[in-house]
């Protein structure tokens, strides 16, 4: 079931987004050369502790940090650590969530660490591209499918690797609820959007191919393939009249 959220509700989630995007944005600034995993971690969970929040990954089913730190061919839920340096030409994933009076917001963005190549640039941008155009498509009486469909389609155009395993979600109350939002599909097929719906909208795509493979850590995702991928994520609330980013 897809919970529908009121305004009052979106209200409370903008705030734990503000929250989110500070911490977003801060990573920015912060992934240089030299810079551990753990040390971005310390830094997001202060920003987030400050403003009166929860990290809504730590001690999600047994998550041991407050952000997942993805380089390189690593996908998503790289576990932050302090063996984990940052080098110049990395590309690195921060996803991060903050809980606040009763609700998650959650996103997640793909860095580059300096001068990173070409190719990396380009996976870069068209992933925020493929959210971008994703989220712009959102208000009330469309089908998620569209959502899905048109994700698909800026990958295909990039000739990028889709990860097929994992997808978007519902966010509210928890960290992940229905429906779940796949990177590719069909229009016009699956649910109807409704004003009060909130999605958490993650492409993830490779520079490879679309498979992917778990870690003996049971956590961190990487490309089958060791191809770069890139993540990048927003909470999106459906409105009377389209959309709200509320991790912007
Ligand atoms: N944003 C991530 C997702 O939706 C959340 C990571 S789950 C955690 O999959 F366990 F790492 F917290
Ligand atoms: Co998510």
């Amino acid at each position: 079931m897809i919970e529908l959220k009121s305004s009052e509700e979106i209200e409370k989630m903008l705030a734990s987004g503000k929250i989110v995007s500070k911490v977003l944005k801060t990573m920015q600034e912060e992934a240089v050369a030299g810079v551990s995993t753990w040390r971005l971690d310390q830094i997001a969970e202060e920003i987030i502790r400050s403003a009166g929040a929860v990290p809504s990954f730590l001690g999600y089913a047994g998550y041991p940090a407050s952000i997942c730190a993805s380089i390189n061919e690593e996908v998503v839920h790289g576990i932050p650590s302090k063996e984990r340096i940052l080098k110049e030409g990395d590309i690195i994933g921060i996803d991060v969530g903050a809980y606040l009076n009763g609700f998650h917001a959650d996103a997640a963005l793909t860095v580059p660490v300096g001068k990173v190549s070409g190719e990396a640039k380009r996976l870069l941008s068209t992933t925020k591209k493929a959210l971008h155009k994703a989220i712009e498509l959102i208000k009330p009486g469309i089908h998620l499918g569209d959502v899905s469909h048109t994700v698909e389609t800026y990958a295909a155009e990039g000739k990028l690797g889709i990860v097929r395993d994992y997808c978007g979600h519902g966010v509210g109350r928890r960290l992940h609820e229905d429906p779940c939002v796949l990177n590719f599909g069909r229009k016009g097929t699956g649910p109807i959007l409704k004003a009060g719906m909130v999605l958490a909208i993650e492409p993830m795509l490779n520079l490879g191919g679309d498979e992917v493979e778990v870690l003996d850590n049971d956590w961190t995702v990487v490309t089958k393939d060791g191809s770069l991928s890139a993540h990048f994520e927003h909470t999106v609330a459906v409105t009377e009249n389209g959309h709200l980013i509320l991790t912007a």
